[in-house]
């Protein structure tokens, strides 16, 4: 099938490698010409293992195509997957559709036969009516049909998601239109992938309520380690024992710091901004993003017990301070709040992290970016394990470290607590 994908993001760009190498045209699209000439030249603009490789593939075998002309895209394709940012609105909960409408009043001028036009984006329950509103005004509803077809990428999954999905959600009640969209996802129905088929609302509630049950069970484990620091507990046999259950099940029950990234901070505000408009209270989420946003200073209050409130000039080093493991991304990590609160009371930090040094740190004065783990920790008083990659699992700390009573505080629990006794390192951990 011949398919366009409107923005070149984790998400768009993704699916639209993921769907070219299931055999179909793709010509993704992005008004960002530098971007789309350095992806023409191989030069990919985000972290995700294994993307590079596919991108290659399908593009020396023409399969997949990038492309700044919109319009030109559009009347080559027959289905139009809409994948560009929905961020949340400056000081609101809303989500920002601009970028959606924008695309939408573009597309609408290339529809001379019918399209599927389907929003990937995570997009507030009814965008699709809107959606298909402005496009009825210029075009006559037998021309094309609007649908909701969230993604469920993980970043730094997001290859495996695509491939291996445990749904395929498609809101529609257009028949034409799910059989198409049926015929487009066969390859994965036929791997034993769950298509459903609901309404285009249906659709998009089921994205915001599976992010917001996600954030919710997240948040549930570590307020649960809050508590378990004050019995003596170990928070992971808390985890395993309730994970047993099939009802609760294991995965996504690990506790850490604050959850970050692009999706569950805007997707659990905006759900709650949505169902405020429809005079409807979603108490349990409203609670969830409160409990969040006090969990920063909940770790930072556990660093200055650690250092017995003697912060000024102590050498802090984080290992890791992207939102999460194998991804470069940073919207939303916690160390973004932590940090600044750090430095105001005197320490002195350095970081290192396996996709680099960031933006977001370079105009601060005491934070140093370090190239490898052993510069990063060699004279710290304090390490902060902040995300939980594999390269921080096996660290020879006694050797590395010069200080001898330097600490470690372990925000993802990647060690086992009786290593650390063994090794007689003074190690801290979160829910224990
Ligand atoms: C999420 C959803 O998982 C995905 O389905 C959706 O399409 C996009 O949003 P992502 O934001 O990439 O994916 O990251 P995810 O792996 O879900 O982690 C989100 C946050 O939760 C991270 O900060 C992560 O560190 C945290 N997390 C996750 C935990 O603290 N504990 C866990 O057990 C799992």
């Amino acid at each position: 099938m011949k398919l366009c994908m409107i923005g070149t993001g984790y998400v768009g760009l993704v699916s639209g490698v993921c769907f070219s190498d299931l055999g179909n045209d793709v010509i993704c699209v992005d008004k960002d010409l530098n971007k789309i000439d350095n992806l023409k030249k191989g030069i990919i603009p985000i972290y995700e293992p294994g993307l590079e490789e596919l991108i290659l593939k399908n593009f020396k075998n023409n399969r997949l195509k990038f492309s700044t002309d919109l319009k030109e895209s559009v009347s080559k394709s027959d289905i139009i997957f809409i994948c560009v940012g929905t961020p949340t609105k400056k000081n609101s909960s809303d989500a920002d559709l601009t970028q959606v409408y924008n695309v939408v009043k573009e597309i609408t001028k290339s529809i001379s036969k019918f399209k599927i036009i389907i929003t990937k984006s995570t997009v507030p329950i009814t965008t699709g009516d809107q959606i298909e509103k402005i496009i009825s005004k210029k075009i006559p509803k037998k021309l094309f049909s609007v649908v909701s077809n969230p993604e469920f990428l993980r970043e730094g999954e997001a290859i495996r998601d695509f491939n291996y999905p445990d749904r395929v959600v498609i809101g529609t009640d257009n028949k034409r239109s799910n059989k198409t969209l049926k015929n487009l996802y066969a390859p994965l129905i036929s791997k034993g992938t769950k298509y459903i088929n609901t309404s285009r609302r249906a659709a998009e509630l089921i994205k915001y309520a599976s992010n917001a049950f996600l954030a919710t069970k997240i948040t549930f484990i570590n307020e649960l380690s809050n508590l378990c620091e004050k019995i003596d507990v170990n928070i992971e046999d808390i985890s395993i024992g309730m994970g047993l259950d099939k009802r609760i099940g294991s995965r996504f029950l690990r506790a850490g710091p604050a959850y970050g990234g692009s999706c569950f901070p805007k997707d659990t505000k905006a759900i709650v901004s949505t169902s405020d408009r429809f005079k409807s209270n979603l108490s349990v989420i409203k609670s969830v993003i409160k409990s969040n946003d006090n969990r920063s200073s909940l770790l930072l209050k556990r660093i200055f017990d650690i250092l017995n409130n003697k912060v000024k000039n102590k050498k802090i080093c984080f290992l890791g301070v992207t939102f999460k493991a194998n991804t470069d991304d940073m919207r939303d990590s916690s160390c973004l709040s932590m940090i600044p609160t750090l430095l105001k009371k005197g320490a002195k930090i350095n970081y290192f992290d396996p996709t680099g040094e960031k933006n977001e740190f370079k105009n601060f004065k005491n934070v140093s970016y370090s190239n490898d783990i052993k510069s990063g920790i060699s004279n710290s008083d304090l390490i902060i394990i902040h995300t939980e990659w594999n390269d921080f699992k096996s660290i020879n700390f006694n050797k590395t470290v010069k200080n001898k009573n330097y600490k470690i505080f372990d925000m993802r629990k990647i060690y086992s607590p009786k290593k650390m006794k063994e090794q007689k390192i003074k190690y801290f951990a979160i829910g224990s």
